[in-house]
């Protein structure tokens, strides 16, 4: 098969077009003295850092990096002679190498990376020599978070979290997930302070972040993260039971045997308390008991009264059951009391 020949035929504008942007994309000309990049000379210590260079003149030889501002031998940190040929010098850290492009990067920068640093370029055909200031910012500590309140209740409570930092950006995240102010939740206007009112369970974790430079935003420092219980429930509250055709008020025969189990949603997990007639009966979360016709004070008779008390909040009357018996039957009725009324009057 023969391809079209590029300069030739309906391929070649494509063919120009391609050229172009080859050479767009490769070495720029030099049109200058050489120097190091000045957005390359701030660094965050404790973060990687690239001295990158501009105006590389064509065809280097070889690259050498000096700690201050000359390039004598005894100061030289790497040199490095494209494409892979790198000798350290007297200077030269395992925290530093030289990149493809002849650039010095630092993989963890610190306080002491301060300084002058000068670049010795050699090409065939002369050297250029660029020197430049590093600055390496402190990071600084990162934020500390503290909580008012790590026990609450769902709906009822507020908690109000602190974040203890000197920087001014900061972030506050829920779950891993940055928030901001809502009908729940007020932030400060220095951003210090959250509340979040009446917390949910939905509310697990709180962290906060900061940025500690403007012109780093990538550089996040997270506090520790605190983890909120939220205790919730009862709910979901349900009476289940042996007996046929359960709707609220049940029959049962005299001389069979009653199983009643109640289940419902809370944490921390529910309290079971059955009465009957005002006394404990059982504090599991089912009860089972025979109707015995010849023992008939517990089942039948007339108005006995059932009574479950569940919750974490202890003694709140939730499920109320009331048996009424004749010779052969017996009636379960239940009903539920709505727990926030219990926690309004408490609230009040
Ligand atoms: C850093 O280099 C500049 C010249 O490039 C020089 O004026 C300055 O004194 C040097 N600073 C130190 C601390 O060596
Ligand atoms: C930084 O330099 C100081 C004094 O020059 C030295 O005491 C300290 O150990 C150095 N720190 C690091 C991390 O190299
Ligand atoms: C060397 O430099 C001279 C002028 O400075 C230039 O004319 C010549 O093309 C250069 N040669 C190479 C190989 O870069
Ligand atoms: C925590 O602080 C918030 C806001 O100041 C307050 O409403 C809440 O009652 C406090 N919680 C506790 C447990 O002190
Ligand atoms: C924050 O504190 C650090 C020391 O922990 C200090 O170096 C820095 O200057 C302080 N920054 C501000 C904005 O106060
Ligand atoms: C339970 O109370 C009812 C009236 O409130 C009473 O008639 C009944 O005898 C009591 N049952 C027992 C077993 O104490």
């Amino acid at each position: 098969m023969d391809l079209p020949d590029p300069r030739r035929g309906p391929c070649r504008p494509l063919f120009l077009v391609v050229a172009a942007s080859l050479l767009a994309c490769g070495p720029r000309q030099a049109s200058g003295p050489l120097f190091i990049s000045p957005d390359s000379l701030t660094a965050v210590e404790r973060h990687r850092n690239v001295l990158a260079l501009e105006n590389v003149p064509e065809g280097v030889q070889e690259y050498s990096w000096y700690r201050g501002a000359e390039d004598s031998a005894e100061t030289m940190i790497i040199s490095f002679r494209p494409p892979d040929s790198k000798v350290p010098g007297p200077l030269y850290s395992n925290l530093v190498t030289v990149t493809s492009k002849g650039y010095l990067s630092f993989r963890k920068c610190t306080l002491n990376d301060t300084g002058n640093y000068t670049v010795r370029v050699d090409t065939g055909n002369g050297t250029q020599r660029a020197t430049g200031w590093l600055e390496v910012l402190e990071l600084g500590p990162p934020p500390v978070i503290s909580a008012n309140a790590s026990s609450t209740v769902e709906n009822l409570d507020s908690v109000a979290a602190e974040c203890h930092t000197n920087a001014s950006h900061i972030e506050w995240y829920r779950n891993s997930v940055p928030i901001s102010a809502s009908q729940r939740i007020a932030i400060s206007a220095d951003g210090r302070t959250l509340v979040i009112r009446r917390v949910s369970r939905h509310d697990r974790t709180l962290q906060c972040v900061i940025q500690r430079y403007e012109s780093f935003p990538d550089i996040l420092q997270k506090s520790d993260t605190v983890s909120l219980t939220v205790a919730y429930g009862p709910e979901y509250v349900s009476l289940s039971t042996n007996l046929k055709g359960f709707d609220g008020a049940l029959t049962a025969g005299i001389g069979s045997q009653v199983q009643l189990e109640c289940s419902c949603d809370s944490d921390p997990s529910p309290k079971y308390h059955w009465l009957h007639n005002g006394s404990l009966l059982s504090s599991d979360a089912n009860l089972n008991f025979f109707l015995d016709p010849a023992s008939p004070t517990l089942a039948c008779s007339s108005a006995s009264s059932w009574l479950l008390h569940l919750g974490p909040l202890g003694g709140v009357p939730h499920l109320v059951t009331s048996l009424g018996c004749g010779h052969l039957c017996g009636i379960l009725v239940y009903g539920l009391v709505k727990l926030y009324l219990h926690r309004r009057n408490r609230a009040t």
